[in-house]
């Protein structure tokens, strides 16, 4: 064995690149977030943690609700403008034309394949940052994106985040809950 200590730090080896909706005194606002994943299987729930400081808690102090967008490679630019850029300092609700679904109050962005509409179920405090928890009120999706019934992620091109970049996803290595069954064969 061969290991160094990095010491603590705040480590994911990928994360996605994702923007969070929220309407701020009746105006959608969209920051860029990668500190994000699945929370719950049932009720289908996903979590995201926010810096106490960004103008997006705001908006879900406001009016319990939010979305996760998942942009494609395309909206790069976009999307890192969202997190350069607070809606405390700059009006961010033109970056995107807003949709709303069926919660009313969380605003979701039309250009991205995917949006993931979330009803505020709790929040946690860790620190510097307060883990939001989301219940998914229901997902959008282009329907150019969706094969089977799922969104395809080939087609949606999502952003990785890793190591300060943007990546592409890349190809894929195995089937999941299917290449495990070659270890008993060894
Ligand atoms: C790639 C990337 C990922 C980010 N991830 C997070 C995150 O997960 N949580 C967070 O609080 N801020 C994150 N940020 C910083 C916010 O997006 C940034 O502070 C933004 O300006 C906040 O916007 P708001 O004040 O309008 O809410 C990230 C920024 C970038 C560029």
């Amino acid at each position: 064995m061969d290991k160094v200590t990095l010491g603590p730090m705040p480590y994911m080896s990928v994360m996605p690149t994702l923007l969070v909706g929220a309407n701020v005194n009746g105006k959608a606002n969209y920051m860029t977030a990668a500190w994000a994943t699945v929370a719950c299987m049932a009720p289908p729930m996903v979590c995201v943690a926010l810096n106490k400081t960004r103008f997006t808690v705001k908006g879900i102090d406001e009016n319990k609700t939010f979305s996760l967008n998942v942009p494609s490679a395309k909206h790069v630019v976009e999307t890192d403008y969202c997190g350069l850029v607070s809606g405390t300092h700059e009006d961010k609700s033109k970056i995107f034309k807003s949709f709303y679904g069926k919660l009313k109050t969380a605003p979701m962005a039309e250009e991205c394949p995917v949006n993931i509409e979330c009803k505020f179920f709790k929040s946690v405090d860790c620190g510097s940052h307060l883990l939001f928890i989301g219940e998914i009120a229901e997902i959008h999706a282009d329907k150019s994106c969706v094969v089977d019934g799922k969104p395809d992620t080939a087609k949606i091109d999502p952003i990785v985040y890793a190591q300060s970049a943007y990546w592409h996803v890349g190809k894929q290595a195995a089937k999941a809950f299917s290449i495990g069954k070659e270890f008993k064969k060894k």
